[in-house]
């Protein structure tokens, strides 16, 4: 295709047709024939920008450059899997599937992940967008309750459980008054991308363009809220331990507390997140919807690997899971002695009265984050039948228990050593380092 017939066919792409498409029986029924021209569509403009579009003026290169974010999802899911298709061959498989099932690309977007991003910059928009999450949830439920809401409607929560998750999402709703709003998406999703740029965007990409579940299937429709606020999450966690070692590494020691203080609290704000689900989500509820989901799996979710690592560094018994994943593989490079995550940084610290502070914040960010482990274990022994595998393709929980315990500080406190250091094992050489935030960008 012509550059300016790719260019007219993006911008006069009805957005607004297809999220409705997608929301009224789940995407997995989308038209096949819309999945079709958007996966054509995004060939033809993933090489027109990865060329050289010096024709293009840069507001159109903003338009294409979001575009391509949700086109590129489309084009993954489209990816025939199964017996017959050749691993890189044209049909896929076309990487793994949460990134495209969660549309993480098009979230980070919306945070503002980029390479340049400063941390509070990526912590001000993490704020924004939890706190827009969780009350375009609280919208859906109350809808829902009412019997307004349009969409994601089958195998609906019980009263119980929908009062329950009311109370708990109105209590975030109120821990999070006094952070920083995003202005109103509007109604309905508008219908041209450029709508969806700038400050106005952030919130119609968060209300219109991440969740889009397979199904219409109610309680998949939380899941994925659910993931979408942990990642959110996750990202300002990352962004503020990222800085702590940084400052750490240059004898900062009070902004390295307020940076771990500042990551606490969102790594608190997590389990909070997570027990809306666990309580108020029927087993019953998660087995109806867990097929439809395919084998997306948040072992894929580049954003908690890499905080992981800058907390603890590349656990052992890891390797081979992130060396597996084709977009995770780089998180192996990591394994070189130049990198210090804050387990090290903490080792190599003398305990003085000018550095016990640093230390006190940072076994409140490693207690936190631990609890957090343990109740997704929790999950997992709860929700998932004894002896099935994970959708990640692990043995399941088992594979969690290998490590939820590896934390920074033992039960008294104390500091742990590193399992077992390792040297980095050979790495394809496709494989090349990214930059901490939004590598997939
Ligand atoms: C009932 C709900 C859930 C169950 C039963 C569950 C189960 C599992 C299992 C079995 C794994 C191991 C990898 C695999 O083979 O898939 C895993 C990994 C993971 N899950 Fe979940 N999960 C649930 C919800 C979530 C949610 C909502 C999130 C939030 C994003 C999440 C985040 C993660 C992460 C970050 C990993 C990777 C852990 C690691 O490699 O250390 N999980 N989950």
């Amino acid at each position: 295709m012509k550059t300016s017939t790719i260019v007219k066919t993006v911008l006069d792409f009805d957005v607004a047709e297809y999220v409705t498409a997608a929301r009224v029986a789940g995407r997995r029924h989308l038209d096949p024939a819309l999945r079709g021209r958007m996966a054509d569509l995004y060939v033809d403009l993933h090489a027109l920008l990865t060329g050289s579009p010096a024709t293009l003026d840069r507001r159109e290169l903003r338009v294409l450059r979001l575009a391509e974010l949700a086109l590129q999802s489309e084009w993954k899911l489209a990816a025939r899997t199964g017996e017959g298709v050749e691993p890189g061959g044209p049909e896929g498989p076309r990487g793994t599937r949460y990134q495209p099932y969660s549309n993480v690309r098009l979230l980070n977007h919306a945070l503002g992940t980029r390479r340049h991003a400063s941390d509070a910059v990526v912590e001000r928009h993490c704020r924004q967008a939890l706190k827009y999450l969780v009350d375009s949830w609280l919208g859906y439920e109350r809808r829902t309750v009412r019997g307004e809401e349009t969409w994601g409607q089958l195998d609906l929560p019980t009263p119980r459980e929908s009062e329950e998750r009311l109370s708990r999402l109105e209590a975030l709703r109120a821990a999070m008054r006094p952070w920083p709003a995003l202005l109103d998406p509007g109604p309905a999703p508008p219908p041209r991308w450029e709508d969806y740029l700038g400050e106005a965007g952030r919130a119609r990409i968060l209300e219109y363009l991440i969740n889009l579940p397979q199904s219409s299937k109610h309680e998949e429709n939380v899941f994925l809220r659910v993931i979408h606020l942990t990642e959110a999450a996750t990202s300002g966690i990352l962004a503020r331990t990222v800085a702590a070692n940084a400052w750490l590494e240059s004898g900062g020691y009070g902004a390295a507390v307020r940076c771990l203080a500042l990551a606490t609290e969102l790594a608190l704000l997590q389990i909070d997140i997570m027990l809306v689900l666990r309580r108020t989500m029927s087993v019953e509820s998660f087995l109806g919807f867990r097929k439809d989901t395919e084998n997306a799996s948040a072992i894929q979710m580049a954003s908690a690997q890499t905080l992981q690592i800058h907390l603890l560094g590349v656990h052992p018994r890891k390797v081979e899971a992130l060396g597996g994943i084709e977009e995770n593989a780089f998180l192996l490079l990591y394994l070189n002695r130049h990198f210090q995550p804050l387990r090290s940084l903490l080792q190599r610290l003398e305990e003085t009265d000018e550095t016990r502070p640093v230390f006190a914040a940072a076994r409140e960010l490693d207690e936190a984050l631990f609890r957090w482990r343990r109740l997704h274990l929790g999950l997992a022994h709860r929700y998932l039948p004894k002896d099935v595998m994970g959708s990640g393709g692990t043995v399941g929980a088992p594979y969690l228990s290998g490590f939820y315990h590896d934390r920074i500080f033992d039960a008294e406190g104390r500091l742990f050593p590193h399992p077992v250091p390792l040297a980095m094992p050979p790495i394809d050489e496709r494989v090349r380092a990214r930059s901490v935030f939004s590598p997939l960008n």
